[in-house]
């Protein structure tokens, strides 16, 4: 990912953590997912009482994407609080996958970057429907 892209999309993903509804965790995260038609995504956290329906960041940034007509991406950033990294969590890597491929992906806090990744190393082996046929 070229500097201008990561300051880009780590930007957006902050912004859009600051709508984070995270009323039971606390823990808010931001996510921007970029379309290769230039386009960029954002998405936050969404909680409910009985936490089962929790959506995270990442995947409402899918989600608004695909109902716009994204089909096709080009890489991802995740906001969160902690100095360590947060990456996505499996069920968002599986739909990530599905649907964006091997992306790029930016980890980061509201100071710094604090990992480079590519979907592919983070999910490694996954099933998707070349499997099923
Ligand atoms: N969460 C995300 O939105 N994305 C991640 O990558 C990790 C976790 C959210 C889900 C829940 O609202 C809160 O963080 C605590 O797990």
């Amino acid at each position: 990912m070229r500097a201008s892209e990561i300051r880009r999309l780590v930007g957006a993903a902050r912004a859009a953590r600051r709508h984070a509804v995270a009323r039971e965790s606390g823990f808010t995260v931001g996510a921007a997912l970029a379309s290769s038609d230039g386009r960029v995504f954002t998405g936050c956290n969404v909680e409910n009482a009985t936490l089962g329906l929790t959506v995270c960041a990442e995947r409402v940034a899918l989600w608004k994407a695909l109902s716009e007509g994204a089909r096709s991406f080009t890489a991802l950033a995740v906001v969160a609080r902690p100095s360590a990294p947060t990456p996505p969590c499996g069920a968002c890597r599986q739909l990530l996958w599905e649907y964006c491929g091997d992306i790029p992906i930016v980890l980061a806090n509201a100071r710094r970057v604090t990992g480079h990744h590519t979907l592919a190393e983070l999910l490694p082996m996954p099933f998707d429907r070349r499997i099923r046929g």
